[in-house]
């Protein structure tokens, strides 16, 4: 395992990520009933944009940076925006953190929502621990998340979101793994929210997962929302992410309809982008 999110973190694949994680989250918000967030792949909790990594690739400039001057952000992003900010108050006006997906979640969480949060890496697991420590709402597993999805789910509350983020050093091999954690998991939590993050590099690789959550996943209802930044089907480099949504709140499509291309005008990098929201089910 080489991956740490601290070279990437708030770059445009964040921002398309946790602005959608934070559209969800809102949506469960929605009933008084408590939710659980499930974070299979949860990183470090928050990212250091002063410290080495972070300077060293300077990917938020080109991600959650760009974001800061605008002042007409649909009322999702504005929110992001807020919260991301308030982390750094103090600094005199430049961001010095950027919160991953669990750090974001406990933003927005009530006091009767609960979370688990999984990370593989020891030192990445060591920090998200000493992150949460005493707050009660959150249990922190220093474990595999693909497995942990089989042993802890379906939680006490029926409500709730998981959220599928890994690193895919695996390639086209972690999709296989995605759809046997989703398989088993579906079956004990149908009714639960699923979003799968996945990199787009060659289409290739992502027509067979799109099939599979269509045909055999068992969700009724699947939506993948794509962000490309440079020219689909190239092997060279990261050319955009996707993020498929298995059981979606009711309406979020409409959500992710002024969400996406608000952000590929603000994460432009070229004039080859493009995004795309599709229903893989027949809906
Ligand atoms: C893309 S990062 C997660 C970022 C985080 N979800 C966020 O949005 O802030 C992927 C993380 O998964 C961890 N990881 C890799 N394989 C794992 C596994 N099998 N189970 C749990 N965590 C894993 C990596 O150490 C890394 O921290």
């Amino acid at each position: 395992m080489n991956y740490r999110h601290a070279f990437h973190a708030g770059n445009f694949a964040d921002v398309f990520k946790h602005s959608i994680l934070l559209g969800l989250l809102e949506s469960l918000k929605g009933k008084q009933s408590a939710f659980c967030y499930f974070d299979t792949h949860a990183g470090r909790g928050r990212y250091d944009l002063r410290g080495e990594e972070a300077t060293r690739t300077r990917e938020a400039a080109g991600g959650v940076q760009r974001l800061l001057a605008s002042t007409r952000l649909p009322s999702l992003l504005h929110v992001y925006v807020n919260l991301v900010r308030a982390l750094s108050a103090g600094q005199g006006g430049e961001l010095a953190v950027y919160p991953g997906s669990p750090l974001l979640a406990s933003l927005v969480m009530r006091d009767q929502d609960r979370a688990t949060l999984c990370e593989l890496q020891d030192d990445e697991a060591a920090a998200l621990k000493a992150l949460f420590r005493g707050d009660a709402r959150f249990g922190v597993h220093h474990r595999d998340g693909y497995e942990a999805l089989k042993a802890l789910t379906p939680p006490k509350q029926k409500r709730g979101l998981v959220l599928i983020d890994p690193p895919y050093e695996a390639q086209v091999g972690e999709f296989l793994q995605i759809q046997d954690a989703l398989t088993g998991a579906f079956t004990r939590w149908p009714n639960a929210i699923y979003a799968v993050w996945y990199p787009i590099k060659l289409r290739q690789h992502i027509v067979p997962f799109h099939r599979w959550l269509a045909e055999r996943s068992g969700a009724a209802r699947v939506l993948a929302a794509e962000l490309l930044l440079h020219p689909d089907n190239s092997a060279l480099r990261l050319n955009g992410c996707g993020m498929a949504i298995l059981n979606p709140p009711w309406k979020f499509d409409r959500q992710l309809n002024e969400l996406l291309p608000v952000l590929h005008e603000l994460l432009a990098q070229s004039r080859y982008g493009a995004h795309r929201l599709e229903w893989l089910t027949a809906n």
